[in-house]
This record gives C-alpha cells, sequence and structure tokens, in this order.
C-alpha cells in the first residue's frame, strides 16, 4: 500500500506526529509551506482571522502527487475551531485527488471535532479514522497508544 503523509505545522508540534507516522509506515512525507506568513505574533493573529474565514491561501509547489497513493494522512494544527488554511488550501488545491484520507490534528485543548468535520467537507469523503492530540500529549511522547490505534 502507497501512503503519504501530508502536513502542515507552524510550531512543529504537528511536524512531530506526522514525522513519526511516516516513518512508521515508510511514508512518503509532503511538508506544506504556505506563501503567506504566519509566524511570531503577527501570523498569530493572522492565522485566527483567516481561520475564521476559512481563507485559500497560495502554497508552495508541493512535490507529491495524492492521487498516486492509496492512502493520504492529513494532519494540520487546530486554528479557531478550523484546520489550519494550509491544510484547507492543500486540500482544494488538489480536490478529488484523495483516494483515502486519514485526519490527524493537534491543538492546545479543543475544536478537533469541528476541525476534521470541516476537513471531511473540504476532501468530500469521510476519513477512515482520526486522531486528535493535545499539544502536551505530543510534548510529553505520551500518544502511542492511541497513534496505533489510528495506523492500524
Ligand atoms: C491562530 C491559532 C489559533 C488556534 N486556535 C486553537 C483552538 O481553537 N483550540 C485549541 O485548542 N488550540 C488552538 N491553537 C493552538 C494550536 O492548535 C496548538 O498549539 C497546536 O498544537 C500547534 O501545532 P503546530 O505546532 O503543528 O502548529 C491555535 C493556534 C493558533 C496559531
Amino acid at each position: 500500500m502507497t501512503v503519504l503523509v501530508a502536513y502542515y505545522s507552524r510550531t512543529n508540534i504537528t511536524k512531530k506526529v506526522a514525522e513519526e507516522i511516516a516513518e512508521k509506515l515508510n511514508a512518503d512525507i509532503e511538508e506544506i509551506n504556505p506563501k503567506v506568513n504566519y509566524k511570531g505574533k503577527i501570523g498569530y493573529v493572522r492565522g485566527g482571522k483567516d481561520a475564521i474565514s476559512e481563507k485559500i491561501i497560495d502554497l508552495e509547489q508541493i512535490k507529491h502527487d495524492p492521487s498516486s497513493y492509496d492512502i493520504v494522512y492529513l494532519g494540520a494544527p487546530v486554528w479557531a475551531g478550523k484546520s489550519a488554511n494550509p491544510m484547507i488550501s492543500y486540500i482544494k488545491e488538489n480536490e478529488g485527488k484523495f483516494n483515502n484520507v486519514k485526519f490527524f490534528a493537534t491543538a492546545g485543548s479543543s475544536g478537533f471535532e469541528s476541525t476534521f468535520e470541516q476537513m471531511e467537507k473540504f476532501v468530500g469523503k469521510a476519513p477512515q479514522k482520526t486522531l486528535a492530540l493535545t499539544t502536551k500529549e505530543v510534548k510529553k511522547g505520551e500518544y502511542s497508544a492511541k497513534l496505533e490505534s489510528f495506523l492500524e
């Protein structure tokens, strides 16, 4: 089975999970890079605004064609109860190219359900599984059981 892990991460929390998934599944990995600057305090405010308005933004060129994979794992941080804009922009840019999907998200504490619902709306397909992890769980590395069942 061919697997791609596509993720966006602003402060490397989601990145840590994405890299672990890719390593465990021997998958290709795609880091989604926005042309919009979401770094720092100004970027935080911009991210919140863009998330609420579900703004589609420009991305740097991607390396992998999602349609050539059996399954794509899509991962992003929760922003204002939504998926970070680089993720919905990536999905939109690759509309109709996802054969099967699983979603993973990280957040301080809340907004996972609405984030997964939004991702499903953009993909137009229900995920096989979802994985919700708090920033704290990721930092402490306390998610191996959840991760195992997500990867099954
Ligand atoms: C613009 C913005 C909005 C956020 N909104 C939420 C939120 O609604 N709920 C929450 O629990 N955490 C929220 N967070 C925290 C992030 O989801 C959390 O820190 C995440 O693990 C960061 O992942 P990353 O390092 O991969 O970017 C927000 C962070 C940013 C920058």
